[in-house]
C-alpha cells in the first residue's frame, strides 16, 4: 500500500492513525481460519481490513465455503490463500504450517477445542469462537496445552468489547458504581430458526438442542460479567444451580414453519425454552444468567451491574448513582449515560470506535480482532486468557449436570489452581 496520504484519509485517519500510518511497517502477523461458514466468513472480512494481518490458509470441510473464502482474499488483492479440505481432521495440517503466528476456528461448538488444542501444540497461538469448550474435560485440556506450551488461547468473546460493557468497566475500575455485588446478564436472542437447515433438517445447533439442556451459550453474557467482578483476578466463580422450562420452541418452530407433521414437528427436544442459572462467587457475590434462544422477543444482554453505589441497567440504558444522579420524590430516579459516556469513555472506543463501528456487533468483532491480533504480533498474553475462556465456557456442561440433578449446586474448578488469588485485574 503506498505511503503517501492524501488529505481525505487524513481527516479520517486523526492523529493517531497518522502517527501508525508514518511508523515502520508492523511484522505482519500470518493467521490461517478453520471453519469460514457464516462467522469465519465475517472474521475473515475484519481481519482483511485489519492493519498488517495476513492470512495465507483456510480450512473448511465444506467447499463451496471454502471456495467462497479463498476469493473473498484475493479479491482484496491479496495471494491466493492454501485450502485444507481433506475431512474433520484436515486442520491440523494447517496447524502445522511453519508460516502461522495464529489459527482461528470458527467451526461448530465440538471442534473449538480438538482445532486450538493442535494449534497450541504446534506453537501457534489459539483464537476461538465461543464457547471454547463443552465439556469439563475439554475445558481442562485447553488450559493444561496452554500452560505446556506456553502458547496463550484467548476465547475471541466479542461481547466483552461492547462500548456500554467497556464504558461500564471504566465506572467499576474507577469506583465510581462501589463495590459490585451482583450482575443478572443473558443471551436473549430469538434464534430458534437456526436449528433448522432449509429444508426442515436439523443443523449443527439443532443436534445439540435435541440432546443437551442446560446453557448452552454462556460466554456472551458471562464475558462481561467476569471482567466487572474481576473473576479469576481476586475472585472466582465458586458453585452454580440451574434450572430449564419445559421445551416448547424448537418444536414450535418446525411445525410453523415446516408442517406440523414434518419430523422435527413431532421431535422430544432436550432443551428447555429458558435456561436459569445462579452463580455464587467466592468473596459472596452472585450472578444470574439466562439463556434463551427458543422465545419469539427482541435481542436483549440485560447488563444489570449492581454495585453499593448504584446500577446500571442494559436492558434500558440507564444509570443511577447515588448522590450523583436525580431523585424524584425522594426516590432514586433514571438517568440517561451520555454524561458518564463523556467522562468514563473507554480509552478503546475513543482510539478505534470511528473505524470499528464498520464491522459487527457495532464494532466489537473489529476490536476484539484487534487485540488477539496486536497480542500475537508482541508475543504477549492476550486479554482473555486460557483461564477466562475456561471458566466461562465450563458453564455449559455445569449447567447442564445441574439441571440434570434437580439444580443441584455444581462447584467450579478452579482452572487457574489458585492463581485467582493474586492476579492482578485484566488489563484492557
Ligand atoms: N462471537 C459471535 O458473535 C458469534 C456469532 C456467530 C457465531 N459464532 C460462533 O461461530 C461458530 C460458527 O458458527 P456459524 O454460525 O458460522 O456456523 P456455520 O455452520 O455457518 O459455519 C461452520 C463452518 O465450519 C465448517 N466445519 C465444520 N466442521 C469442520 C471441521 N472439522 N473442520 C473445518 N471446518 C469445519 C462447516 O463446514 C461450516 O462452514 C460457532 O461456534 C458459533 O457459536 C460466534
Amino acid at each position: 500500500m503506498s505511503m503517501r496520504i492524501h488529505r481525505r484519509e487524513f481527516l479520517s485517519l486523526g492523529a493517531a492513525g497518522l502517527a501508525a500510518a508514518q511508523a515502520p511497517a508492523a511484522k505482519a502477523v500470518k493467521v490461517g481460519i478453520v471453519g469460514v461458514g457464516n462467522r469465519g466468513t465475517s472474521l475473515l472480512r475484519t481481519m482483511l481490513d485489519l492493519p498488517a494481518v495476513e492470512v495465507p490458509a483456510l480450512c473448511d470441510i465444506n467447499e463451496a465455503n471454502l471456495a467462497r473464502a479463498v476469493s473473498l482474499v484475493e479479491k482484496a488483492g491479496r495471494p491466493r490463500p492454501q485450502g485444507y479440505s481433506r475431512g474433520m481432521e484436515d486442520f491440523r495440517r494447517l496447524a502445522a504450517r511453519e508460516d502461522l503466528d495464529a489459527v482461528v476456528t470458527a467451526t461448530p461448538w465440538e471442534w473449538h477445542t480438538p482445532v486450538a488444542v493442535a494449534a497450541m501444540k504446534a506453537g501457534k497461538y489459539a483464537g476461538v469462537e465461543v464457547p471454547a469448550g463443552l465439556t469439563v474435560e475439554q475445558c481442562w485440556e485447553l488450559v493444561d496445552t496452554s500452560e505446556q506450551t506456553g502458547k496463550p488461547c484467548m476465547m475471541l468473546e466479542n461481547v466483552c468489547y461492547f462500548r456500554n460493557v467497556l464504558m461500564v468497566l471504566n465506572l467499576v475500575r474507577e469506583g465510581v458504581l462501589g463495590e459490585v455485588v451482583h450482575c443478572e446478564a443473558g443471551y436473549q436472542h430469538y434464534i430458534a430458526g437456526m436449528q433448522f437447515t432449509g429444508d426442515g433438517g436439523l443443523s449443527w445447533r439443532g443436534v445439540h438442542a435435541l440432546q443437551s439442556n442446560g446453557n448452552q451459550y454462556p460466554t456472551h453474557p458471562i464475558g462481561p460479567v467476569a471482567w466487572w467482578m474481576n473473576i479469576n483476578r481476586g475472585d472466582r466463580f465458586a458453585y452454580l444451580t440451574s434450572m430449564s422450562t419445559v421445551s416448547r420452541g424448537p418444536r414450535l418452530y418446525a411445525s410453523r414453519t415446516f408442517g406440523a407433521d414434518s419430523p422435527n414437528a413431532r421431535r422430544t427436544f432436550a432443551q428447555g425454552d429458558i435456561n436459569t442459572s445462579l452463580i455464587q462467587t467466592a468473596n459472596g457475590m452472585t450472578v444470574t444468567l439466562y439463556y434463551g434462544t427458543q422465545s419469539p422477543r427482541p435481542y436483549d444482554l440485560i447488563f444489570r451491574v449492581q454495585g453499593t453505589q448504584g446500577i446500571y441497567s442494559g436492558t434500558l440504558d440507564k444509570i443511577y448513582i447515588d448522590g450523583r444522579s436525580p431523585r424524584k420524590s425522594g426516590e432514586p430516579a433514571w438517568e440517561d449515560p451520555a454524561a458518564y459516556y463523556q467522562q468514563y469513555e473507554h480509552h478503546l472506543w475513543k482510539e478505534m470506535g470511528q473505524v470499528a463501528t464498520r464491522y459487527g456487533h457495532g464494532g466489537a468483532d473489529y476490536m476484539t480482532l484487534a487485540q488477539f491480533m496486536d497480542a500475537v504480533r508482541h508475543q504477549r498474553q492476550t486479554p482473555i486468557d486460557v483461564y477466562d475462556s475456561a471458566t466461562w465456557s465450563v458453564i455449559v456442561p455445569l449447567s447442564e449436570k445441574s439441571v440434570a440433578s434437580r439444580s443441584a449446586a455444581i462447584n467450579f474448578p478452579d482452572f487457574t489452581r489458585g492463581k485467582w488469588k493474586t492476579a492482578k485485574p485484566v488489563a484492557v
